[in-house]
């Protein structure tokens, strides 16, 4: 399937895995990346340049296909090594960056300069217009649906996407919700060059977390996630849990007076416990309703092999039947 993303980005099928905190390693891009996708690296997760080209340098090892870093911008009291991370990138020939969480304008302009194409991940139709005025070359769309941080407008895909489709000149995936050939067909059918999963690649034999995350995803009904940090106007989409169950406690019994400080046992730091050690109840880890469509963990090859052929059947036998009467 060619698109304008698999042309830009030079893949084989238009899915992207989108950038996972502790789970976006080396070894979960360059399986996606093998399987035709494109992989990303999650720069933050590695925190420094040095730990960051270091990973780099293991995924180049692991694959020759173009993968990603992804790149983002968290409200912190101290910030990370930006322009550090960003010059690893540029040293180590990475073609495609994914920016998400504020305007990437500060990287934007070495970014280009080095010839990497931009991604930028966004919740709304105007912060997509935004990424295109200042140069992005592609936008991932990513609805209410979406595991991780969906905004504070609420718009699912079905609405978002034919939005963006409207107003934007630059191509753009679909993100959040997405899990098969269904979804991919349906994103093109709304205007998307592509799709970009999260939460479906963590359900795969290559994700380099513990055996209970993908257990749990698999356990897991789209009725079981929660949306908490809303009073702080940071919204995350997160696996239910006790230590969710406790903080959304917390939320509601301390109302507009509640701070970052009041829930950091729930939230900080404990990304380690629960994606390597499997502690599935430490704190509050992001997770897509998409979790009611996945009951298996193939392999990145089989799930995106997987994916082609049903987009394949659904156009081909059943719209093509369709119009044929
Ligand atoms: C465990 C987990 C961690 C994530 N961490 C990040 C991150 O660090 N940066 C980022 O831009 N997006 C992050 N995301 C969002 C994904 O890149 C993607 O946009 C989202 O998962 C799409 O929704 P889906 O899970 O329904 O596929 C994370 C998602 C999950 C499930």
């Amino acid at each position: 399937m060619k698109t304008a993303i698999t042309e830009m980005f030079g893949i084989e099928h238009p899915i992207i895995q989108g950038g996972m905190h502790y789970v976006g390693f080396a070894e979960m891009a360059a399986a996606v990346s093998n399987a035709g996708g494109l992989g990303i690296i999650t720069g933050l997760t590695q925190g420094t340049p040095e730990k960051l080209a270091n990973e780099i340098a293991r995924c180049k090892d692991m694959t020759d296909k173009p993968f990603g870093v992804n790149i983002t911008f968290l409200p912190s009291l101290t910030p990370p090594d930006y322009p550090g991370l960003v010059k690893v990138i540029i040293d180590a020939g990475v073609p495609v960056v994914e920016t998400a969480g504020r305007n990437p304008a500060q990287v934007l302009p070495a970014l280009k300069d080095a010839g990497i194409k931009v991604i930028h991940k966004c919740t709304s139709v105007r912060h997509s217009l935004k990424a295109q005025e200042i140069g992005c070359d592609a936008v991932s769309v990513d609805g209410f649906e979406c595991g991780g941080h969906p905004g504070e407008d609420d718009i699912p895909n079905f609405i978002l996407l034919p939005r963006a489709a409207d107003e934007l000149e630059i191509p753009f995936v679909s993100s959040g919700g997405m899990a098969d050939g269904r979804s991919l067909v349906a994103s093109i059918a709304m205007g998307a060059e592509g799709m970009n999963m999260g939460t479906r690649f963590i359900a795969t034999k290559e994700a380099p977390v513990h055996e209970n995350v993908k257990r749990a995803i698999i356990e897991a009904s789209e009725l079981d996630t929660r949306l908490v940090m809303r009073p702080l106007r940071n919204t995350e989409r997160v696996m239910n849990n006790a230590a969710v169950e406790r903080l959304l406690e917390k939320e509601k019994e301390l109302g507009d007076a509640l701070t970052i400080q009041d829930i950091l046992p729930e939230v900080a730091g404990v990304y380690p416990s629960i994606m390597m050690e499997g502690d599935m109840d430490k704190g509050a880890w992001s997770c897509g309703m998409v979790a009611g469509l996945i009951d298996d963990i193939p392999t990145c090859q089989e799930l995106i092999d997987r994916i082609m052929t049903q987009a394949e059947d659904i156009i081909r036998k059943r719209m093509g039947a369709m119009l044929d009467g």
